[in-house]
């Protein structure tokens, strides 16, 4: 008895250790994920933040395995109507940019681009955003953007 009590009390703290950060991170409205794959596409079309998240992070996950030149992706949060305005600026910016144009106001948040493997993350404050407004976000790699992109729902 007293030896299987020592065997489980370890496993039994590992799993409280293990599951606890992964419950909460999940429980947080204001910490959203998205992932991208090597077929250009996001897992999600739309993600949501509630108006009582003061700041918000997006955590991007490239699930594929293509290197960034090839198959980079960003995310980054646009007003709805500068879709492709925004898509063609990044373009023009280039690689050395991380197809994203520096300094554009029309770009209210943005991650950098990431390749296969590789996770990023950015954090924002919700005063940028008006509850109810109409957001979309779009991966700026040439070409991606027709197909990667999503709603954002604030509010
Ligand atoms: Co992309």
């Amino acid at each position: 008895m007293s030896r299987m009590r020592l065997i489980l009390t370890p496993a039994l703290l590992l799993a409280a250790f293990t599951l606890a950060p992964h419950a909460y991170a999940a429980g947080d409205p204001c910490q959203l994920e998205i992932s991208g794959n090597d077929q250009i596409q996001y897992d999600k079309h739309e993600l949501a933040a509630p108006a009582s998240c003061k700041e918000i992070t997006v955590t991007l996950h490239h699930a594929g395995k293509l290197p960034k030149e090839a198959m980079g992706h960003d995310w980054v949060l646009v007003n709805a109507a500068d879709v492709a305005a925004v898509a063609n600026a990044g373009m023009s910016a280039g690689a050395a940019s991380g197809y994203v144009p520096a300094g554009d106001k029309r770009v209210l948040a943005h991650t950098k681009l990431v390749g296969g493997g590789e996770s990023t993350s950015v954090t924002f404050p919700s005063s940028i955003l008006k509850a109810g407004g109409s957001y979309q976000y779009l991966c700026t790699f040439p070409g991606h953007s027709a197909l990667m992109h999503g709603t954002f729902k604030f509010g």
